[in-house]
């Protein structure tokens, strides 16, 4: 139905698939939605062939798209990341008034969503920057959002998100995540803990397939029942599908006939560098984005695997099939709780760096829904910070503690396999020698301190009394108190 007097309690711009899935969503939860795209067609389209779901109010103009709003008006903006988004704001922003409330629903650098916060405050206007999960699918049926921007937006967009969110145990999967860029921070966050999720599954495949010889259908059976257990997991249960597919041409398991070079968007890759600028030691992310970039590295994948590197000597798996499926499912549990820890101190560092005070609490609830790495571990992960919301590292606490204590040996054992077999599995090996780092009574770090200074009159600290010192190294050896 569309009825150009009304006046919508929201609008979506930009009708691509997820932009015109995201306001039919709103339209069918009972929302007036207005809508607008660049190019009419799309709006036609969308209106021709969904107009029935619900109340759509169409646009060509911005102006005319603006006008169709009630006040304070809430537009959200639904186009490809980058430039697309700045104009957007810009027309939006030029078109609308005082209190009035810009949406961007993409997945914006968090950078750019603080600073277009500033530039559309300047202006008397709102900026919200909203990580959308859950894909296409998601954006129709209920995806989690993870609104940041100014505490008074969420007011008035909150009961509109709230009614699209997926919902678990009667509890929407959105909230206002913190001011300016702590929704797409997060956001970015969740896709880096996807790209791990992501990878450590495939090495788990990985390893049942070429360790264990197993076919795609029959590792599918597998996943299938891990999705019963601890790893209970939208993304375990999507893996059981893709692996039990066969190509519609050749009748082969499509996973073998599909490239095995993983795209990316760049996200994961985000993730990865902020860790660094943060100094968070985030290996199972940064690990998977290495690993999907080796994967694309095609002319050099070729170039080593006609015979230039030598394998050294490969064994074959000598256990029982089954206790090895055993382990290898413990390893990824192990794993994909390294992952979610490393990303959750990601988004306390973020937070502290850039004073938003995101509640861990928030995500754990959040995430349980609508998102791509929706787990049910994620309640376990609600009551950790439930108990403690300070917790030094999700993997202290007690009831993962206890879990580890069950996971460790088979992780090892798997990380031994995988090296034997001359299988990689770079998250299930880094994250167990993060595991073990954590661990250590004394890290390597100190004859790194004693090189540093060395060679360059770096300084150390000692272990024994307070202060900063210096061997002279080229003279006497003896040793002085810098500070
Ligand atoms: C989601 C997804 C979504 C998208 C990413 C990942 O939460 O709905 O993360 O945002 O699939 O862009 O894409 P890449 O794997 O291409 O980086």
């Amino acid at each position: 139905m569309t009825d150009k007097n009304e006046l919508a309690q929201i609008g979506v711009v930009g009708l691509a698939v997820m932009g015109s899935n995201l306001a039919r969503n709103f339209a069918r939860n009972g929302n007036t939605v207005a809508v607008y795209n660049r190019s009419p067609e799309k709006t036609h389209a969308l209106i021709e062939a969904h107009g029935e779901e619900g109340n759509f109010v169409p646009s060509e103009t911005i102006e005319d798209f603006v006008a169709s709003l009630e006040r304070p008006r809430k537009a959200i903006i639904m186009v490809k990341a980058g430039k697309a988004t700045d104009a957007v704001i810009d027309q939006l922003a030029e078109a609308m008034d005082e209190g009035d409330v810009i949406i961007d629903g993409g997945n914006a650098l968090f950078t750019d969503t603080i600073r277009r916060e500033k530039d559309v405050a300047a202006r008397g206007k709102h900026f919200v920057g909203a990580g959308i999960s859950g894909g296409e699918e998601g954006a129709l049926n209920g995806p989690a959002i993870m609104p940041g921007g100014p505490k008074e937006s969420w007011e008035t967009l909150g009961p509109i998100l709230e009614s699209i969110a997926a919902n678990v145990d009667g509890t929407p999967c959105v909230t206002h995540i913190g001011p300016d860029g702590a929704g797409h921070f997060v956001k970015m966050v969740h896709n880096g803990i996807e790209y791990a999720d992501m990878q450590v599954i495939g090495e788990a495949y990985q390893l049942l397939r070429y360790g264990a010889g197993m076919e795609p259908a029959e590792i599918a059976e597998v996943f299938r029942e891990w999705n019963s257990g601890d790893l209970d997991s939208y993304l375990i249960e999507i893996t059981a599908e893709v692996l039990a597919q066969k190509d519609p041409e050749t009748g082969a398991p499509l996973v073998d006939v599909i490239m095995d070079a993983a795209g990316q968007k760049g996200t994961g890759r985000w993730t990865a560098i902020n860790g660094l600028e943060l100094g968070v030691p985030i290996t199972g992310i940064a690990e998977s984005v290495f690993a999907r970039a080796l994967s694309s590295s095609t002319a050099q994948r070729s170039a080593a695997q006609e015979g230039q590197l030598p394998a050294g000597t490969i064994k074959e798996l000598d256990v029982d099939k089954s206790e090895f499926i055993e382990d290898v499912r413990r390893a990824l549990y192990a794993a994909k709780l390294i992952a979610y820890s490393q990303g959750f101190d990601e988004i306390k560092a973020g937070s502290e760096e850039f004073g938003w005070d995101v509640d861990p609490r928030d995500l754990a609830t959040i995430w349980r829904g609508g998102c791509i790495i929706r787990a049910k571990f994620l309640d376990r992960i609600r009551a950790a910070y439930d108990k403690n919301a300070d917790l030094p590292a999700l993997i202290l606490d007690p009831y993962f503690k206890g879990e580890l204590e069950d996971l460790i040996d088979p992780w090892r054992r798997v990380v031994v396999a995988a090296t034997q077999l001359g299988l990689p599995a770079p998250v299930f090996a880094s994250s167990l020698s993060y595991y073990d780092s954590l661990r250590a009574e004394r890290l390597p770090a100190a004859l790194i301190q004693g090189q540093r200074d060395f060679f360059g009159a770096h300084t150390f600290k000692r272990t024994d009394k307070p202060g900063t010192f210096h061997i002279e190294w080229s003279g006497d050896r003896s040793l002085t108190q810098t500070d």
